[in-house]
């Protein structure tokens, strides 16, 4: 076999793991990132989470209007390119290679996902276990079954914790 090949398979692998755990890698468009952002109306100061934060595009683009962000990627390639993309910001973003489901989410002011529906009622069961303060979660293209979006914009959702806030 040679290295192409080799390194093709590990470029397959390292993509293909993450399904075990969570979505697969597909970013989200700029348009829509954008107005990820503008549903969170996070401050500068503020803190964003993102839960698989692919290639780091939504914590760059928030840290580039002053907001700090905490990224958990199980991909290291994705890791490792995000934390070259976003240098510029290193003080405000960091990226984390762990499984999110086995931290506890450090309290924040934002989170955004980008998921799959199958995980909405366990991202939700997660929000509420680990956080106490009020945070806004908005999802792009996943619902959490059983609640009623607080805002919509371009196919994402904004849900505001605790319930009933
Ligand atoms: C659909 S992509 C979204 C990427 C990014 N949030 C965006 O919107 O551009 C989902 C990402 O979550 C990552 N992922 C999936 N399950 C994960 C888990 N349990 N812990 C950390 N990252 C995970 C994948 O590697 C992938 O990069």
């Amino acid at each position: 076999m040679n290295i192409a090949i080799l390194f093709a398979v590990f470029l397959i692998l390292v993509f293909s793991f993450v399904i075990l755990f969570g979505a697969p890698y597909l970013p989200t468009l700029k348009p829509q990132a954008q107005n990820a952002l503008d549903l969170l109306d996070l401050k500068p100061g503020q803190i964003l989470l993102e839960l698989g934060s692919g290639d780091g595009r939504v914590l760059k683009r928030a840290a580039k209007q002053g907001i700090s962000g905490i990224g958990y990627e199980l991909n290291p390639l994705l890791v490792w390119y995000s934390q070259i993309s976003c240098w510029r910001y290193r003080k405000l973003v960091t990226f984390k290679c762990r499984n999110y489901w086995q931290v506890t989410l450090p309290e924040c002011d934002g989170i955004y996902v980008f998921l799959l529906d199958k995980f909405m009622p366990r991202l939700d069961k997660k929000i509420t276990k680990d956080l106490s303060n009020p945070v806004k979660l908005v999802s792009y293209a996943f619902k959490i079954p059983g609640r009623k979006p607080a805002a919509k914009k371009g196919g994402l959702m904004l849900y505001k914790y605790p319930l009933g806030k």
